[in-house]
C-alpha cells in the first residue's frame, strides 16, 4: 500500500465538538474524503501528482497536534515551528525549508503575516492552511490570483463560546463575579437579594447561526424558554420561537446574547435606543464582535439600574499581546467599564478551549490533504468551492485534470480541444470573481500523455495553475 493510503482512522481521531446546524465538512471528514456522492464501495484511489514523501509542509506557530498528525499520516514531510516569523525570516525559512524546492503548503495561525512579498517567495506553493478562525493575515486576492487555496475552520470553537455564555448566564444571575472578588479580597457577604435562578427566564439570542443555535439548545436543557432574532428565517431548534423584530427580542428576554457577525449592519445594534427597549434589571453578554454593543451607552445603562449585569467578550479594540493593556488608552472608557459593579469581563476567550484546537487541527488538516491528494477545494475562502467525487481502484486509467484560470470568455473550449481526445467522464467548473477553477476526471489516459495534456493546458493565457493528478 502506498503512502497515499496511509488513512487515520476515525476513532483514532480525538474527540470534537460538533454544531447542531453543522455545514461545513469537518469532524465527520477524514483525510480519503470521498466528495460528494460515492459510487463505489471500493476504497478512492490514491491520486499522485508527485510521491507523497515530495510534499513539504511548513507549519508556523505550533499548530495543533491534531492538524499535524493528520499531515504527517500522509507521508508528507513536515516542519513544525513553535512560532511566527516576520516577513523577512518567513522568507528565509521557506528557503531553507527545501533548497531548490518550495514548501507546497503553508500552515499559520493568525499571527504570521502571508503578504504578497511572502507568497510571491514560494514558488511552488499550492494552499494555505489558517489553523484558526480569520484569514486577515493572508493576501487572499493575491493567493487567489495565483492559484493558491486557502482554507481556514470559521466554525470549530461554536461550542466553546456556547458553553462560556451558558456559564455567563448563570454567573450574571448569581453575581458570582462580585462574589467572588470579594471573598478574594477577605469580604464575607452572603447575600440572596436580586439573585436568581435561570430556570423559567427567558434568553433571547440576537444572531441564529452557529453559536447562537447551539446555545439554544443547552439553554432550553437548563429550563430557559429561548427567543431568537435573526435577519433570516431560520428553522428554531426545541422549542425556541423566533420574533419579527429586534424589538420583540428585547422587549421580553431577560438575558440577551449577541451571536452576530461584525461590520456596518451590526456596528453599534445594541445603543441607547435598545437598552431602552430591554427589561429593567435585565443582562446583555456579547460574545460575538466587539463593535456590536455600544459600550459608553452599556455603562450608563448599568449606572442607572436599567441593566443588572453584563458579561464581555469582545471588544473594538483588543490589545495585540497578554499584559497590562487593557486600559483607557486602549479604549477611552476602560477604566469607567472595570469599576461597574455584576460585569464579566474576559480577554476574547470565547473560542479558546483545547478542544476548539483539535477541532481545528482536524478540520483545516482534512481540507489540506483533500485539497493536495484530490484538488477539492470545499471550504477555500479565496478559490470557488469544487468537488467531484473520488476515483476509485476501478478506475486505474483515469487522470484528474485542475485548470485554475483567469475567467475570461473562450476558456471551456480550449481546455476542452485540449481533453477531447479523452473521454471527459465528469467535469465541474466554478468561478470566483475572476477566477475559476475546472476540474475533470477524464479516462484512457496513458502516463506518457499527461505530460502533454500538462504542457497544452499550461500553454494556455488564461492559466494560472495546472495540476494533473493520476
Ligand atoms: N468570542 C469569541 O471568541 C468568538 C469565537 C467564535 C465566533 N465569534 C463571533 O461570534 C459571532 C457569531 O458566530 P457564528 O459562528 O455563530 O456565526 P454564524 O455566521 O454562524 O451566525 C451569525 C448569524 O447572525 C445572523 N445575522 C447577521 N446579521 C444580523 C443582524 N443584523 N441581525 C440579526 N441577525 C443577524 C446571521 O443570519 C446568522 O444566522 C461572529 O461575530 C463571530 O466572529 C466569537
Amino acid at each position: 500500500m502506498s503512502s497515499f493510503a496511509k488513512d487515520i482512522s476515525i476513532s483514532s481521531r480525538p474527540s470534537v465538538s460538533t454544531s447542531p446546524v453543522l455545514t461545513f465538512v469537518s469532524q465527520g471528514s477524514f483525510s480519503g474524503y470521498s466528495g460528494p456522492r460515492s459510487y463505489s464501495s471500493l476504497p478512492p484511489k490514491p491520486l499522485k501528482p508527485f510521491d507523497h514523501s515530495d510534499v513539504k509542509i511548513l507549519l508556523l506557530e505550533n499548530v495543533n497536534q491534531s492538524g499535524k498528525d493528520i499531515l504527517t499520516a500522509q507521508g508528507y514531510q513536515v516542519e513544525c515551528l513553535k512560532t511566527s516569523l516576520p516577513e523577512d525570516q518567513l522568507v528565509e525559512k521557506i528557503r531553507q525549508v527545501c533548497p531548490n524546492e518550495d514548501v507546497h503548503v503553508i500552515g499559520i495561525r493568525s499571527k504570521t503575516k502571508l503578504t504578497a512579498k511572502v507568497l510571491r517567495e514560494a514558488k511552488n506553493l499550492l494552499v494555505v492552511g489558517c489553523f484558526c478562525i480569520g484569514t486577515n493575515q493572508v493576501d487572499l486576492d493575491y493567493a487567489a490570483h495565483h492559484g493558491i487555496a486557502v482554507f481556514n475552520s470559521p466554525f470549530a470553537n461554536s461550542r466553546s463560546v456556547a458553553e462560556l455564555v451558558v456559564g455567563e448566564i448563570i454567573s450574571l444571575a448569581r453575581q458570582l463575579g462580585d462574589r467572588s472578588n470579594e471573598l478574594h479580597a477577605g469580604t464575607w457577604n452572603k447575600v440572596s437579594s436580586k439573585c436568581w435562578e435561570i430556570r423559567g427566564k427567558t434568553l433571547g439570542i440576537i444572531g441564529y447561526g452557529h453559536i447562537g443555535s447551539q446555545l439554544s439548545v443547552l439553554a432550553e436543557a437548563m429550563g430557559m424558554n429561548v427567543i431568537y432574532y435573526d435577519v433570516v428565517n431560520l428553522m428554531a431548534l426545541g422549542t425556541a420561537n423566533q420574533v419579527p423584530t429586534l424589538n420583540d427580542l428585547l422587549n421580553q428576554a431577560d438575558f440577551i446574547t449577541l451571536h452576530v457577525p461584525g461590520g456596518d449592519d451590526t456596528a453599534n445594534m445594541i445603543s441607547t435606543a435598545q437598552f431602552e427597549q430591554m427589561k429593567t434589571g435585565s443582562y446583555l453578554i456579547n460574545a460575538s464582535r466587539g463593535t456590536v454593543v455600544d459600550i459608553p451607552a452599556l455603562i450608563k445603562a448599568m449606572r442607572t439600574g436599567k441593566i443588572a449585569g453584563a458579561a464581555i467578550d469582545v471588544y473594538p479594540n483588543e490589545p495585540v499581546a497578554n499584559g497590562p493593556y487593557f486600559n483607557s488608552e486602549l479604549n477611552t472608557w476602560a477604566e469607567d467599564l472595570r469599576t461597574l459593579s455584576n460585569i464579566i469581563l474576559t480577554p476574547h476567550i470565547g473560542g479558546s478551549t483545547e478542544e476548539a484546537q483539535r477541532a481545528i487541527g482536524v478540520e483545516v488538516g482534512d481540507a489540506l490533504v483533500r485539497y493536495i491528494n484530490q484538488g477539492i477545494t470545499l471550504g477555500s475562502v479565496n478559490l470557488p468551492e469544487v468537488s467531484l467525487r473520488a476515483l476509485t481502484l476501478e478506475e486505474p486509467n483515469y487522470a484528474r485534470v485542475i485548470y485554475i484560470h483567469h475567467n475570461v470568455p473562450g476558456v471551456l473550449r480550449k481546455v476542452n480541444e485540449i481533453l477531447g481526445d479523452h473521454n471527459v467522464e465528469k467535469q465541474l467548473s466554478d468561478s470566483r470573481g475572476d477566477v475559476a477553477y475546472l476540474m475533470a476526471d477524464i479516462n484512457d489516459v496513458k502516463a506518457s500523455e499527461i505530460k502533454d495534456i500538462t504542457d497544452s493546458l499550461n500553454s494556455l493565457s488564461s492559466r494560472i495553475m495546472t495540476r494533473v493528478l493520476f
